[in-house]
């Protein structure tokens, strides 16, 4: 006889990619949902013993009080913003998360979104669209040669972006909780300070309580009308009426996101402001990684219930 599978409940798109789901079920019974289940069938509830969920989905503790038997949440994705870790400490469950391949697709499209913003790539795209280069040439953009790069939150991500606008040419400095010894950037531990001497500041921190409107009115002033801001954390981390504001006036340049702070449902004035990009958290958002992400959740998962050391505990 055949050991029965463990049930684990899948929440998101993600774990439809082919590859992914085909995994999953070699190993598991899985149950998937596509949203966050705010109710769930009682004999499915008193079954999962595994939570395989998106980091844009999380693990609220509504969730955790429908799954008694529940052992692990595997996350996919790096953000832990959606988890309710306190609740899962008490519960003694098992917590992972899929770092590695995130950070450089994340970085990837940080960058992209730092060259499509200053090189005004999506803008020209529309102006030869619309038959406006016959009737003369794009406006001039600017450079990233020689600028300065601000990075919050030097973690893998952060790094991950700032080592690839080194190569770019740019002097990079960070900030965070603390100064990290091994990294070969500058440590500015004033926040506005770090806004005041960037050209471009970027959000590369994790989102929850802890940085909740980090980027304030303030440290968007001192990055000023000259300046970028691009996110591609968390909405949360950004005082979002503050930077809506800021570009209307112009007291603040441009502005470059992958993530809001009430998404998919975006404050519709970033829709209208001719100096914002605008991408719908895609950061991750690439076949491979997103494989390999799956992949790693269905990793922790079997050696949670293989009784293996997890490949990537939080
Ligand atoms: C997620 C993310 O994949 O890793 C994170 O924290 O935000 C993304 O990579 C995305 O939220 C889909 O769940």
């Amino acid at each position: 006889m055949t050991a029965m599978k463990p049930d684990v409940l899948a929440l998101g798109p993600a774990f439809t990619l082919p590859k992914v789901m085909e995994e999953m079920q070699r190993y598991f019974t899985v149950h998937h949902h596509r949203d966050y289940p705010t109710t769930l069938d009682d004999e499915l509830s008193q079954r999962v013993r595994g939570l395989a969920t998106e980091a844009n989905r999380g693990a609220r503790s509504d969730l955790l009080a429908l799954l008694p038997k529940l052992e692990i949440i595997s996350l996919f994705g790096v953000g832990l913003d959606l988890v309710d870790l306190a609740a899962a400490r008490e519960r003694n469950l098992v917590v992972t998360n899929t770092p590695g391949t995130v950070a450089r697709e994340v970085a990837d499209l940080a960058i992209g979104m730092m060259l499509a913003s200053t090189r005004q790539i999506i803008f020209a795209d529309r102006f030869v669209r619309e038959g406006k280069w016959k009737q003369g040439p794009l406006p001039l953009g600017r450079s990233v040669y020689g600028k300065t790069l601000g990075v919050i939150g030097l973690g893998a991500i952060g790094r991950a972006i700032a080592d690839r606008a080194v190569a770019f040419g740019m002097r990079v400095a960070y900030y965070g909780p603390r100064h990290k010894p091994d990294a070969p950037y500058p440590y500015v531990g004033d926040l506005i300070a770090l806004a005041k001497a960037s050209d471009i500041l970027m959000v590369a921190c994790k989102g929850g309580s802890e940085t909740y409107h980090l980027v304030s009115a303030e440290v968007i002033a001192a990055l000023g009308p000259e300046g970028t801001l691009i996110n591609v954390a968390r909405g949360s981390v950004v005082d979002e009426a503050a930077l809506i504001a800021a570009l209307k006036t112009a007291t603040l340049g441009y502005a470059a996101l992958d993530v809001f702070e009430n998404s998919p449902n975006i404050n519709e004035a970033f829709l209208t402001l001719p100096n914002v990009i605008v991408q719908p958290h895609q950061g991750s958002a690439a076949r491979e990684t997103r494989e390999a992400m799956g992949l790693q959740v269905v990793d922790n998962l079997r050696a949670h219930f293989e009784g293996r050391q997890l490949p990537s505990p939080v």
